[in-house]
């Protein structure tokens, strides 16, 4: 989707999509729908994370929660924020068993208020919700605040369908408000999404 048909970061949430902000009577059927067709993107996310055991890992609009459940597997503690409290509710569902266990803590937050204090997070990831932050610096300057030194962001963004995929403008807009605040930041496609490494 060419920046001419969308503008992003402009400020304003989004608003009347049950996919970039689930709510009302579609909000579940959204989350049924993004579980099945983003598993395989939120798969390549995680091998790309390299999670280790002794990581604390904040995980950015989860959605209904399928990386939450692979990262409790591999991570110390996961937190996952989403500014649907349905989607919340949603995660807090198909992970009930880890929530239960205390190895992964939800509630609702967004991108530019995580509630994570400073320097708490070891792994930052956030799948498909970079362009529907209502701007890039503000939550930016958030994911750098909670991660410790050293500690990772790895965003990632649809590549298909093509109609979704940022446009080379916007991909370079993120890979900049990245570099700004982190020093540094890397862009590449993998198979399913455009992904961006940050390390503070
Ligand atoms: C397209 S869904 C992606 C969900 C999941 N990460 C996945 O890949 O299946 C977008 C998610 O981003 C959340 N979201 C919307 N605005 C956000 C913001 N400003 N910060 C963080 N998450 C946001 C929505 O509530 C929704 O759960």
């Amino acid at each position: 989707m060419g920046s001419e048909r969308r503008r992003l970061w402009t400020g304003t949430s989004p608003s009347g999509n049950p996919f970039a902000l689930p709510r009302g009577p579609l909000g579940p059927l959204a989350g049924l729908l993004m579980a099945r067709g983003n598993r395989r993107q939120n798969a390549e996310v995680l091998a790309h994370c390299e999670v280790s055991p002794e990581d604390d890992v904040l995980e950015v609009g989860h959605g209904p929660g399928v990386l939450l459940g692979l990262l409790a597997e591999r991570a110390r503690t996961v937190t996952g924020v989403d500014p649907s409290p349905q989607m919340v509710r949603m995660a807090l569902r198909r992970n009930f068993a880890a929530v239960r266990a205390g190895r992964v803590r939800l509630r609702v937050g967004s991108a530019e208020h995580t509630g994570a204090p400073e320097a708490s997070t070891d792994l930052v990831v956030s799948v498909n919700t970079v362009a529907m932050w209502p701007r890039l610096d503000p939550a930016v300057d958030e994911l750098h605040r909670v991660l410790r030194p050293g500690g990772r962001l790895v965003l990632s963004w649809h590549l298909s369908p093509a109609r979704f995929a940022l446009a080379p403008e916007e991909r370079e807009e993120v890979r900049g408000a990245l570099a700004r605040r982190f020093g540094s930041a890397d862009t590449r496609d993998l198979r399913h999404g455009a992904v961006f490494v940050a390390q503070r």
